[in-house]
């Protein structure tokens, strides 16, 4: 393979690392950074923001209906970004500061023990702040208070699960270190209409957004947005084996987690920007990515069952802080951009896809009739594996059988005949999903399916994805998530037909290939009543 290696120092801890690249991929980059420490720079207590509420409310749109006006105005923003970084590297509105604000609230170089905005209900509502206080830099370095975000709809349209092509040729928007080729497509089982109905089918809360975390004890539960598409379509897009290609997978980056650690070939090892945390903010594709997401969970909001926005006042009240484009700490909270504050504070709507194809839809199941209401018992969990000790998943399907008891079967059978008109409903957990801090993975869960694969379609017997995005060179332990999927009807028919229930963890790649190697264990996989 033909590669070009940049060997470079990194501050006083002389780690280094080399960084190896595909030779079409090169153009005129400067040498990799690899943030080790991003904390932000030093400040003082934050104010809170002060929104524009002069400021014209304005569409973000999908990148595929910008006007080449539009296009150009989203090119000079960037540039005029990456020029501040340029001429001066500690502004903190300067593009590779907009990026580090990412990589230290993943609980690295800013408080180790204590912010990580990922696997958790923080997730959605701090890329929302994010996202705002990166656009209104945008529009200040352009002078143009008009200027919105677009966002990338993977899934809206088969021919858009591509790069967008605005970001692909070398200039402002481009991004060097990426894996994902212009010709490459994700995979319809990760972004399609069966995919996406599952997600946005979720109905409780806790699934779709996730739950309060507990950094100290490492417990984290992300909802099913963040786990997919969100986490594959960044472990695709930073995945150097491009679909059909020989690279190496995506198991694992090199980084070295202490200074003085091995060199880094970051060509080898799946680790690309998109592809980890730390790093994922240098591709100007992440806010294109991160302004479906959250559009996405607007969709979420008007689905019908969703249960909507966590109610508790410790979500609503938390504040986030960052740098604003007068160079101002501020802290925003989570109220000021929820519900019509969404509009009001942050100045946008999401405009729908304009082209002329009709829109992807959804698969039929979030839509089911209630029949009639009903009350499940609230039974203890079903437990499929329950040993605690770490179990791994392998390569290859992995699968776990238990015998239904007959309390389970009828609340089961109750729950399949009610269609989900019940209070409670039916969740399987897998906890303690572990990886090392250096690697992303992506299953898929299917439950009572009898010869599950990679390609398996999805169909009652899908419950959903769970992925992890490499955290990057700054964690010290474990990454651990709990995951959790929302049983519909048509599945739990499938559990009372043949009176047992089994679980199937089916490793993939983002191409959808099965992978060659994997360190994924879990804890504990349990149904349960809730
Ligand atoms: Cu903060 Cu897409 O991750």
């Amino acid at each position: 393979m033909n590669r070009r290696r940049f060997v470079r120092t990194l501050g006083s801890s002389s780690v280094a690392m080399m960084v190896g690249l595909h030779a079409p991929r090169l153009w005129a980059q400067p040498p990799k950074e690899l943030p080790i420490n991003c904390a932000p720079p030093s400040h003082g207590a934050p104010k809170p923001i002060t929104f524009d509420t002069a400021a014209p409310i304005m569409p973000r749109k999908s990148v595929w209906d910008l006007t080449r006006m539009e296009l150009d105005r989203l090119n000079a923003a960037y540039q005029a970004l990456r020029d501040l970084t340029t001429k001066d590297p500690n502004d903190p509105r300067g593009w590779m500061q907009q990026a580090n604000v990412h990589c230290f609230n993943c609980s690295g170089g800013y408080d180790p023990s204590n912010v990580e905005i990922h696997g958790s209900w923080w997730f959605l509502p701090w890329h929302r702040c994010y996202l705002h206080v990166h656009e209104r830099i945008l529009a200040k370095l352009i002078g143009d208070p008009s200027f919105r975000l677009p966002y990338w709809d993977w899934d809206t349209y088969p021919s858009r699960a591509i790069l967008p092509p605005p970001y692909v040729p070398p200039g402002s928007l481009y991004d060097a270190y990426r894996g994902a080729t212009p010709t490459d497509v994700i995979p319809s089982d990760i972004t399609g209409p069966a995919a996406m109905s599952t997600v946005l089918g979720t109905q409780t809360t806790s699934g779709f957004m996730g739950q309060l975390s507990d950094p100290p004890n490492n417990q984290y539960f992300p909802g099913a947005l963040e786990s997919s598409p969100h986490g594959p379509v960044h472990l695709w897009t930073g995945w150097p084996g491009s679909v059909g290609g020989t690279d190496p997978e995506p198991v694992g980056c090199s980084y070295p987690n202490t200074p003085g650690g091995p060199p880094v070939d970051q060509s080898s090892n799946g680790c690309l920007d998109m592809g980890v945390l730390a790093t994922a903010a240098q591709d100007p594709v992440f806010f294109a990515h991160h302004s479906n997401i959250d559009r996405l969970w607007d969709v979420w909001l008007g689905m019908p069952g969703s249960q909507g926005n966590p109610p508790d006042s410790d979500w609503t009240s938390q504040t986030f802080m960052f740098y604003d484009e007068n160079a101002d700490w501020i802290s925003i909270s989570i109220a000021d951009v929820i519900d019509a504050n969404e509009q009001q504070n942050l100045r946008y709507v999401y405009a729908p896809p304009q082209a002329t194809l009709a829109p992807m839809m959804l698969e039929a199941a979030p839509t089911e009739v209630p029949r009639r209401r009903t009350t499940l018992r609230a039974l203890r969990p079903l437990t499929v594996d329950g040993d605690e000790a770490a179990t791994a998943v392998g390569t290859t399907p992995h699968t776990r059988t238990v015998a239904i008891p007959d309390e389970h079967r009828t609340n089961l059978r109750t729950f399949a005949a009610a269609r989900g008109a019940s209070r409670r409903r039916y969740v399987l957990h897998i906890d303690g999903f572990t990886l090392p801090p250096n690697e992303g993975t992506i299953v898929k869960v299917f439950v009572n399916e009898p010869n599950p694969a990679t390609a398996t379609s999805h169909s009652g017997s899908f419950v959903g994805v769970f992925s992890v995005v490499a955290s990057g060179p700054h964690h010290q332990h474990p990454v651990v998530r709990n995951a959790r999927f929302e049983i519909r009807p048509a599945t739990a028919a499938r559990i009372v037909m043949a009176d047992e229930l089994t679980v199937t963890i089916v490793p993939v790649l983002p191409n959808g290939r099965p992978p060659r190697r994997s360190s994924l264990t879990y804890k504990k996989i349990y149904l349960s009543v809730e």
